[in-house]
C-alpha cells in the first residue's frame, strides 16, 4: 500500500524490494518441490517422448535452482525458500492423474496438461518477479530470471507440439477403441 508520509516514494521502494524477496523465496521453494516431483511424473510417463520431455526439464529445473540461488547471491542474501502453496496444489493433482486408473495414452494426455499448468503458473511468476527486479534496478537478477522464463516457455511449447502431434491423437485413438467395444 502507498503511504503518504515524506518518506512515502523509499517506503513504497523497499516495500516491493520486500515483495520481490517474498517471491523469489517462493520460486526457489516452487522449483525445488519440482526437483522432487518431475522423476515421478517421468515415470509415469508411457511415451517415450514425453518421458524424455520430463527427464529434460527435470535437468533444467536443477538448472533453475541454481540461478534462483545465484540471484540470491546478488543480493546478498542467504537462498531461503518459502512454501509454494500453489505449487503443491499443482504437484498434487499431477499425483491424482498418475494414480487414476486410466488408459496409457490419456494418462500421458492428463501428465502434459498436469505440467503445462505448472509451467504457465511459472511462467506468470517469472513474469512478476522480473517486472520487479527491472523497477528495483537488480539487472543481474533481471538477466537470470529471463534465461530461466526463456526455458519454462520453451518447455510449453514442447509439451503442446508432442500433445498436438501424437499424444492426444494417440489419446483420442483409445477412446475410438472404448466406443467400438461398446458397439
Ligand atoms: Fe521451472
Amino acid at each position: 500500500m502507498k503511504t503518504n508520509t515524506k518518506n512515502g516514494s523509499q517506503a513504497s521502494s523497499s516495500g516491493l524490494n520486500e515483495l520481490f524477496v517474498n517471491e523469489l523465496k517462493d520460486m526457489l521453494d516452487a522449483e525445488k518441490q519440482l526437483v522432487k516431483a518431475l522423476p515421478k511424473m517421468a515415470k509415469a510417463a508411457s511415451s517415450e517422448k514425453l518421458r524424455g520431455a520430463i527427464t529434460e526439464h527435470l535437468d533444467q529445473t536443477k538448472g533453475q535452482v541454481e540461478r534462483l540461488e545465484e540471484v540470491f547471491e546478488h543480493l546478498e542474501m542467504t537462498a531461503r525458500g518459502k512454501h509454494c502453496a500453489a505449487m503443491e496444489g499443482l504437484i498434487e493433482e499431477g499425483k491424482e492423474v498418475i494414480d487414476d486408473d486410466l488408459e496409457d495414452a490419456v494418462r500421458d494426455a492428463a501428465l502434459i496438461g498436469a505440467a503445462q499448468k505448472v509451467e504457465h503458473y511459472e511462467i506468470a511468476s517469472y513474469g512478476t518477479l522480473i517486472a520487479h527486479a527491472r523497477l528495483l534496478g537488480h539487472d543481474d537478477a533481471v538477466s537470470l530470471l529471463q534465461e530461466t522464463l526463456a526455458e519454462e516457455k520453451q518447455t510449453d511449447e514442447n509439451l503442446t507440439e508432442l500433445a498436438e502431434s501424437e499424444v492426444n491423437l494417440e489419446a483420442q485413438g483409445e477412446n475410438e477403441d472404448e466406443e467400438d467395444d461398446d458397439e
